[in-house]
């Protein structure tokens, strides 16, 4: 495997399954999946991995229509360089900002989260309850958080999380955002649902 993630002999990882939530309030660019590639609907339901384009995410948006795994929707974010420098300047507002949760796949244990830096990928459901929380990408005051450096807002109890899913400080929800098993098939294809580091 090379360091970007791009895959030479995967194995199947699949996380525990969860609630199914709307996904609402979301903004970005609208990317189509790679739709001859991609499952049936049923055996996506069933786990099986999907595929998607991310060539045409723009900087600071996301991924559009919302991809779902395994009834899950997804959240595919290309970051911006201001965005990833923000990260490390909010730290100390974050429960979890090291990201040492043990449910997750060893490349989401850094500071981006990610395989990539630019690339952001989390399951879009908020650990507390599962609402699904709202991008708000923007470096930009909120009214929930005035210091916003971009990230999600849970609409449900107020849950807030920055731009690589970690969540903030009292919050209702005690743990950062799910990071899926996602891989690199190609430099534009990103494969959700497997990869070859967990058996
Ligand atoms: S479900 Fe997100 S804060 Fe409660």
């Amino acid at each position: 495997m090379s360091e970007d993630g791009t895959d030479s002999g995967r194995r199947r990882f699949l996380l525990g399954s969860t609630s199914v939530v709307g996904v609402a309030g979301v903004v970005g660019a609208v990317v189509p999946f790679v739709g001859s590639w991609n499952p049936s609907a049923k055996a996506r339901a069933a786990g099986a991995a999907v595929r998607v384009d991310i060539s045409r995410i723009e900087e600071g948006a996301i991924l559009g229509p919302i991809p779902a795994w395994r009834g899950r929707p997804i959240f595919v974010v290309r970051r911006t360089q201001e965005a990833l420098d923000a990260l490390a300047t909010i730290e100390d507002d974050l429960q979890d900002p090291a990201s040492t949760q043990p449910e997750q796949p060893e490349y989401a244990a850094n500071q981006y989260r990610s395989r990539r830096p630019e690339i952001l990928v989390l399951i879009g459901l908020c650990p507390h309850l599962f609402c699904s929380p709202t991008p708000r990408l923007a470096i930009r005051p909120e009214p929930f958080e005035p210091n916003w450096k971009g990230g999600f807002f849970c609409p449900c109890h107020g849950s807030k999380f920055d731009m690589a899913g970690r969540v903030y400080s009292g919050s209702p929800a005690s743990r950062n955002m799910q990071v899926p098993p996602h891989y690199y098939e190609t430099d534009n294809v990103l494969v959700i649902g497997e990869d070859e580091v967990s058996a």
